[in-house]
């Protein structure tokens, strides 16, 4: 194996990215090297190319979800993560390590921890792999935050319902199909042409969020399924809408609502209802047992049972490594129901 790949690296912040090479690092004790197959687009990548933020070291390599193949594992990897030749998807650490050129996933080999790793059943493809990482880890995480434990199974005799609202994001279509393993009866919204799709993936009910007075269906709807809703998840930045329909479907006490993205200081505030900014646990050791569970244990199982398939849809975009630049500005204009995925 050569000493050398290349990478996709970014020398300042606001700056084109630059495919070059650069030096193959070799794994620490709990790391593994993967070589990059297909890598997916995500909202943070393109604020960091532009703004520079969370990065503290230059040139970067930007990028969270990657798939590949395992090369090597560093000497502490257990021997039941996934060894050398092995498919998997990873979550690239590139947000925890400030955009150390070694661990972003823009490149033809990364490093990552061996926690954030799931093997690859024969039927799911890189490209479909690469969607996985972030959607999954942020999906687990946002119940997390709002306190549901990810041992919860309710029945439907419990009546428990949950709110998602932009179901058909990255992140919304992994939180749909997350709840729906858990037993909650999901009611989502997405515009009409993806409906059939997120029942398919387990929503209950999908309701178009550009339709006059939807809040107010919604609330009907689930008063006469007999649900309440004492958690939601805003996947993509409609807080006053959810926290109107958590304060008039919560049981006694207080309903939680986790915001995928930031939460304005001006957010609005609804009595009875809690919002939490979703973000892993900030402790090392703790984020690393988490996030153990949810790609090394809980996805793993969910590919191979197909209890878990990934979403929303693959679009491919043209260009490799030298196709990312292109690529985040395809983003900025806006996805419905895809996902951008480049083969690296
Ligand atoms: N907290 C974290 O750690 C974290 C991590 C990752 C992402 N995020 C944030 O999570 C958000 C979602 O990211 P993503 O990658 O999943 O987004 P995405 O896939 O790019 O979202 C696009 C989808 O959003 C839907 N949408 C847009 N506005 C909507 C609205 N008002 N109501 C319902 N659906 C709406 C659209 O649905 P239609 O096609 O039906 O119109 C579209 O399909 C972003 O704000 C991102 O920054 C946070």
């Amino acid at each position: 194996m050569s000493d050398q790949h290349l990478a996709a690296l970014l020398p300042s912040a606001g700056a084109s990215l630059e495919v070059t090479h650069r030096p193959t690092p070799t794994p620490g004790p709990h790391e593994l090297l993967i070589e990059v197959k297909s890598v997916a687009l995500n909202p943070v990548d393109w604020a960091q190319r532009s703004m520079g933020i969370y990065l503290r070291t230059f040139p970067a390599v930007l990028g969270s979800d990657v798939a590949g193949t395992v090369i090597s594992v560093g000497s502490s990897v257990p021997s039941n993560a996934p060894q050398p030749g092995t498919r998997v998807a990873a979550f690239a650490s590139c947000f925890y390590e400030g955009g150390d050129a070694n661990y972003g996933a823009f490149q033809q080999r990364v490093l990552v921890p061996d926690s954030n790793v799931t093997p690859l059943p024969p039927g799911v493809s890189f490209n479909e792999a690469s969607m996985l990482p972030m959607a999954v880890m942020v999906a687990w995480t946002g119940w997390r935050t709002v306190g549901v434990p990810v041992d919860t199974k309710y029945t439907p005799a419990d009546k428990k319902g949950v709110l998602i609202w932009g179901g058909a994001s990255s992140v919304g279509s992994a939180a749909v199909q997350t709840a729906k393993s858990m037993g909650f009866v999901v009611y989502t919204t997405a515009s009409a042409k993806h409906h059939e799709y997120l029942k398919s993936l387990g929503a209950s009910k999908v309701f178009d969020y550009k339709a006059e007075n939807v809040e107010q269906a919604i609330v009907k709807a689930a008063k006469k399924d007999e649900l309440t809703f004492d958690v939601g998840f805003d996947a993509v930045g409609q807080l006053k809408s959810c926290m109107d329909i958590l304060m008039d479907l919560k049981a006694d006490g207080t309903a939680m609502l986790a915001s995928a993205p930031l939460v304005p200081e001006d957010a609005p505030k609804v009595d009875g209802v809690v919002v939490k900014f979703i973000t892993p646990p900030s402790g090392e050791k703790e984020r690393a047992e988490f996030f153990h569970h949810v790609f090394r244990v809980w996805l793993k199982e969910k590919l191979v049972n197909g209890e878990f398939v990934p979403s929303p849809k693959v679009q491919v975009l043209e260009g490799g490594l030298e196709g990312i630049q292109n690529g985040l500005d395809r983003w900025r204009k806006g996805v419905s129901g895809v996902k951008l995925v480049l083969e690296v």
